[in-house]
């Protein structure tokens, strides 16, 4: 086996199998480690899946030997913020503890490439416009408390060892595969543009808008939403990157500015054509008012170049793609 592997882990979930589906485009060779508790089987288009934990050591050291893997991505995590509130150790086990068994299985056999899937929650709520790396990280949730100890491992293991890493900070993923192949699937949604699609399609009554009383120039939550195709990209370029001898480094994703949930849900309102049923509701819990990436660093190391920062791109192919869900689960 000449060719270097390159294994996914949580490859069968939203935002690693579309990165999945654009490794394999590039001709890499991939291999996903998923457990199915929330991906799933038809989402991996390339490459074999292994079903399976990242805590297991005997499993992880067999696929990496196995598949002469030179490079990890990865994105396993559970991702549901209030979940991590209820049920932390859940979170600080398959986040924090499985990621220290994966690293430990790299360090053995060698692995020389690490991508991390980390995310703005590591931010906290900061006080200033925009969050840049240098920000200072004060988690708020166990979520990002959990991404955040990974981050912290993950340094300390590279400043002793021959391990690079590139750890990616996601802001607000949306969108789904252009060509409609892949998209989130998630049961039970809360993110805002899943929840307002699935309203605009009748499968659910209504979305909520959680908070009208910010300090914000409409009153509602401004965020920063990025395409799951210009992230998967950055990941890719994350690959070239430590491949081409780069430093181990962390990266915000995003596009640098936001839109706020009116915003959003206007945009949804002209993809499909007609009005939402909008309620308004109190805050919730843990918002913050903004959290907008400062992304001058992901365009300035990775040489990384949007192609939809675009609102009405994003909440097309959302809408496009629930669509499909809709029509599979009527056939
Ligand atoms: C998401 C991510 C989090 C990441 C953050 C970065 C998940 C599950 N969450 O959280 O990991 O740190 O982006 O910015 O991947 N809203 C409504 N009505 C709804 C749902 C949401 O008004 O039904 C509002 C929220 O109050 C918020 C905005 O929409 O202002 C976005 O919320 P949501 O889509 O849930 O994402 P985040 O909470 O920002």
């Amino acid at each position: 086996m000449s060719k270097k592997g390159v294994l996914v882990t949580g490859g069968a979930g939203y935002i690693g199998s579309h990165t999945l589906r654009q490794l394999g485009e590039a001709g890499e060779q991939v291999v996903t480690l998923d457990n199915l508790s929330t991906g799933f089987r038809e989402a991996v288009l390339y490459g074999e899946l292994i079903e399976g934990n990242t805590g297991d050591k005997a499993l992880v050291s067999q696929i990496l030997h196995d598949h002469n893997i030179e490079s990890v991505l990865h994105f396993a995590a559970h991702t549901i913020v209030p979940e991590s509130v209820s049920n932390p150790l859940k979170y600080y086990g398959n986040n924090t503890c499985a990621t220290r068994n994966l690293l430990a299985c790299c360090q053995e056999a060698g692995v020389k490439h690490f991508i991390f899937s980390s995310t703005a929650a590591v931010y906290g709520m900061p006080e200033a416009d925009k969050a840049w790396e240098d920000t200072a990280t004060a988690p708020i949730n166990p979520y990002g408390t959990s991404k955040l100890m990974s981050e912290w491992m993950l340094r300390d293991l590279s400043a002793v060892t021959d391990l690079k890493h590139v750890v990616l900070r996601y802001f607000n993923v949306a969108g789904s595969d252009p060509e409609g192949r892949i998209g989130q699937s998630t049961a039970k949604a809360t993110l805002l543009t899943k929840v307002a699609c699935e309203a605009a399609l009748g499968k659910r009554e209504s979305v909520a808008i959680f908070g009208t009383d910010y300090p914000t120039p409409d009153g509602t939550g401004i965020r920063d939403y990025i395409h799951v195709e210009d992230l998967a990209a950055a990941h890719l370029c994350a690959l070239d990157y430590l491949r081409n001898g780069g430093e181990s480094t962390t990266l915000n994703c995003g596009y640098g500015h936001g839109y706020s949930v009116r915003e959003v849900l206007d945009a949804v309102e002209r993809a499909n054509g007609k009005p939402l049923n909008i309620r308004e509701e109190a805050r919730r819990a843990g918002d913050p008012p903004q959290l907008i990436a400062g992304a001058d660093r992901i365009h300035k190391v990775l040489g990384w170049e949007p192609q939809y920062d675009n609102l009405d791109t994003i909440v097309r192919t959302s809408l496009a793609w629930e669509r499909k869900l809709q029509s599979k689960s009527t056939q």
